[in-house]
């Protein structure tokens, strides 16, 4: 029996990397999944061709620029009047980018801060009342950098922050029907935009040997303890899961 055949799950930012593995396992596991994206329209159709060829009808797609409140909530309508329930949320979608003390703008602020804060925020909201009838959980894509500020990444930092008190404050006002945890990756997937030069290369090393495991960490690694706080801890809530091989043992 599969564990979560019968139940749909909504990941934010699912077209592509962390979000698709996270995808990809929670069908393997039996549910409905529904691939949240806002620019990355191919990659999100061709993940739920692929899923919809597995078992028919198992997956659909949902565009959305998160930054817009009332689209939040059109995007959960959208949900229950395909399938009329949800079980699962997972607020994946970020957008990441450094911001110099000297050099930040309220636009930098409202970018890091919509997608890192506000949209689990108002999805969240927008979700509880389905998310309560079916005793449902959410869980938040944090950072161990919402502990420990990275260099030069003040605003996403004080984001990420945000979201992980977020992730206990409605671990408690959701609570008893819905279960609210977070996970914390350290380095799993460079960020796109640091490219591969030489420099870039080295900077990434130096990260790695910081790492009590010495190496980086796999989208699986993430999607694996997301689907353990899914399926297997009833009686988890308001707990953040570092997933960074020993990246917080270190300076
Ligand atoms: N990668 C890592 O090593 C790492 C480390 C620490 C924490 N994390 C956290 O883990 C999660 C997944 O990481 P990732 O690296 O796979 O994420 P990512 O590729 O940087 O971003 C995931 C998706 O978020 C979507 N997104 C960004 N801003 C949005 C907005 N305003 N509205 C709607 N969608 C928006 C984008 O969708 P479109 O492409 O469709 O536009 C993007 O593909 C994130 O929450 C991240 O902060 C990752």
């Amino acid at each position: 029996m599969q564990k979560l055949a019968g139940k749909v799950a909504l990941v934010t930012g699912a077209a592509r990397r962390i979000g698709a593995c996270t995808v990809r396992m929670l069908h393997q596991h039996g549910a409905t999944v529904v691939v949240h994206y806002r620019n990355s329209k191919e990659d999100a159709e061709t993940l739920c061709n692929e899923l919809n060829e597995l078992r028919e009808g198992s997956c659909f797609i949902e565009q959305a620029e998160l930054g817009e409140v009332v689209s939040l909530e059109k995007m959960i309508e959208s949900v229950i009047s395909k399938e009329g329930r949800l079980d699962i949320l997972i607020n994946n979608a970020s957008s990441f980018f450094p911001t110099k003390i000297g050099e930040i703008t309220e636009d930098h602020w409202d970018n890091l801060f919509s997608s890192n804060l506000k949209a689990p925020l108002f999805l969240s909201q927008a979700a509880a009342p389905y998310l309560t009838q079916s005793q449902g959980c959410i869980v938040n894509m944090v950072d161990i950098h919402a502990e420990r500020p990275l260099a030069e990444h003040p605003t996403y930092c004080a984001a990420k922050a945000g979201l992980l008190m977020l992730t206990k404050s409605l671990a408690k006002e959701l609570g008893p029907q819905v279960r609210v945890n977070g996970v914390s990756p350290g380095a799993i997937l460079w960020p796109e935009a640091d490219g591969e030069g030489v420099e870039v290369k080295l900077e990434h090393q130096a990260l790695l040997d910081k790492t009590s495991l010495k190496r980086e960490g796999s989208p699986d690694d993430i999607a694996k303890a997301i689907s353990f706080l899914v399926c297997d801890a009833p009686y988890i809530t308001g707990h953040i899961i570092p997933v960074d091989g020993g990246r917080l043992l270190n300076q």
